[in-house]
């Protein structure tokens, strides 16, 4: 067939205009100095930031995007002239803004310049930021903002200010519509905090990373408390003890090839699937984890490392844990399943027997909400011996955190299968996505023992009278408990029940995950007819 000759060709080559090429030139090579200019930066300044370990924003964006993938908005961006007579008026204004795409997906970026004005945020600065948020917003693409700055310039006075209540109620807007992961390099001080604080993910760089309220000169004039900002704010503080750090790295390249990483397992909006790697088709037989069956001890008192569980449960034993050295009795991780991202809860019996406290609960609560508003299916990995008693927690509010996560699984429409390993005890069985709040899918291990509590305890109450007036306490009590034990604390009890859908021998947990996965699939709930629950915060 006669193929159709494109236009271009039949309109000919344009006359050229006589001159034009003339007077464009000067004009070209005036805008590409100027982009040199500003991408350059100030050499001193570029000299003093490599000399602190740290890389520029412009450095930073190349290690974290797709090679040559970068397109920078507001590159001329500048604070407005006639502010202040004479005030230097850089260029971006402190920040790198646009989008790129990591392994091919697209992102929104900014990346705070230190060796401008200190990466301080300004209006401009402020200006620049909101935009790329809009956009990731309305385009539903990941936001990723880098943070290196002095906070809000202090020269701008009310209007640097009013930037970061613009980022803040973005930040909101944003949150459940597309994952927005924060990474500190630098200074974060004072309300900057709170960016970063509002975002999915925070991941902090050991040694140059600092995040505070209030810096170390302020808490001195105020209470007269010394202490080094490292101990205020260094990442290390915000990894174990704060739990406002998702994760620390040793440097910025380990740190960003992570953010990379984690994009690629997330959607990119809380409309999308979240993205399927290509992976062999389920085989029983090849999803066989013999290992399983070694790694947890059927005696219940003994600790074994839930992330070895995790890790023959899950695609190429590859998994991204969150908060790894913070609230450690409980595990949370991404990782793939038949190529699928699932979010996986887990108790960790090696780290205070596996039970649940304050922090933990907290913890595992914010990761379900995540996964929930992302579409990522959970699986949790039950073995807990139940609340940890004391007045410290219940002074802390355990009542209160414990509901979160209470809260964060019976609102949770995603796919959600429950795995019992071995143990359940009591209020936090049913928090550990029982049946009960809306698990789609409970599988158990023969070893597994659900009841309201162990035998001696249980023994001890529903038989005191009796053990009281024994002659030999000690044998009745073990009577009793073998009794309780027999009759009540296996996985038959609840199967029989329908409370356990399949118990499983352990070396197939990996394709029974897979196949309930594979099943629930298509699974469908109406959105709730409320403007927002009241989640006890
Ligand atoms: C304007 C700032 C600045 C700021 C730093 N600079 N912070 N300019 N506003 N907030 C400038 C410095 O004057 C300096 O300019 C350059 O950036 C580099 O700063 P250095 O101090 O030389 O760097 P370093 O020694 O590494 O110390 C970094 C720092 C320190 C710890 C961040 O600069 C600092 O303490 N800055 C002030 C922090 C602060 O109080 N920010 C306000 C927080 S309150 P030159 O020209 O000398 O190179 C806040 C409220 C937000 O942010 C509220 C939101 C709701």
């Amino acid at each position: 067939a006669p193929v159709a000759q494109p236009r271009a060709a039949r309109r000919g080559e344009p006359e050229p205009v006589s001159g034009a090429v003339d007077a464009m030139s000067p004009l070209r090579a005036e805008r590409a100095a100027l982009r040199e200019r500003i991408v350059a930066g100030a050499s001193e300044a570029v000299r003093r930031q490599h000399a602190q370990g740290k890389r520029t924003a412009r450095e930073r964006l190349e290690l974290l995007l797709d090679p040559g993938s970068f397109t920078e908005i507001d590159m001329y961006r500048r604070q407005a002239a006639g502010a202040r007579s004479g005030a230097s008026r850089p260029h971006t204004d402190g920040v790198v803004a646009g989008s790129g795409t990591v392994h091919g997906r697209r992102v929104f970026v900014y990346a705070q310049d230190f060796t401008i004005l200190g990466g301080s945020l300004g209006a401009a600065h402020a200006a620049k930021i909101h935009k790329v948020m809009d956009l990731a917003i309305a385009t539903g693409a990941p936001l990723i903002g880098l943070n290196d700055s002095g906070g809000a310039r202090i020269q701008e006075g009310v209007t640097a200010l009013h930037g970061y209540g613009g980022i803040f109620r973005r930040n909101v807007q944003a949150s459940g519509v597309v994952p927005q992961i924060s990474v500190v390099m630098g200074p974060c001080a004072g309300g900057a905090a709170y960016s970063p604080a509002l975002t999915d993910f925070t991941f902090m760089v050991r040694d140059t990373a600092k995040m505070y309220l209030t810096g170390p000169d302020v808490v001195e004039a105020v209470s007269g408390e010394r202490v080094s900002h490292a101990d205020l704010g260094g990442a290390q503080v915000h990894a174990e003890r704060s739990g406002v750090a998702t994760g620390v790295y040793d440097d910025e390249e380990s740190c960003l090839e992570d953010v990379r990483y984690l994009v690629s397992l997330l959607p990119a909006n809380n409309l999308d699937p979240a993205p399927r790697a290509a992976c062999p088709a389920p085989d029983p037989d090849a999803d066989v984890r013999p290992a399983l069956a070694e790694i947890v001890p059927v005696a219940p008192n003994k600790p074994y490392d839930m992330r070895a569980v995790i890790a023959e449960l899950v695609d190429d034993a590859d998994f991204f844990e969150l908060h790894e050295d913070w609230a450690s009795n409980v595990v949370c991780a991404l990782a793939r399943i038949g190529g699928e991202t699932v979010g996986v809860v887990g108790n960790q019996p090696m780290v205070l027997a596996g039970v649940l406290d304050r922090q933990a609960s907290q913890k595992a609560a914010r990761f379900v909400r995540f996964c929930d508003a992302f579409n990522i299916s959970l699986v949790t990995l039950v073995d807990v011996p139940g609340f940890l008693p004391g007045a410290a927690q219940e002074h802390a509010g355990i009542i209160r955190h414990g509901a979160q996560l209470l809260y964060a699984y019976c609102e949770a429409t995603v796919p959600r299968i429950q795995v019992i390993v071995r143990k359940a005890y009591g209020g936090a069985y049913i928090v550990m996505d029982s049946r009960s709040i809306g698990a789609d899918l409970s599988l158990a291990w023969p070893t597994n023992e659900i009841a309201v509590m162990g035998a001696e305890g249980a023994v001890n109450v529903i038989h005191r009278r009796e053990l009281a007036a024994a002659r030999d306490p000690e044998r009745l009590r073990a009577e009793l408990a073998a009794e309780y034990t027999a009759d009540l604390m296996h996985p038959y009890y609840a199967a029989e029940r329908g409370l356990v859908d399949d118990v499983i021998d352990p070396v197939d947990t990996r394709s029974a995950v897979a196949a309930g996965l594979a099943m629930l699939r298509d699974k469908r709930t109406p959105p709730p007819q409320r403007k927002h629950g009241n989640v006890p915060l």
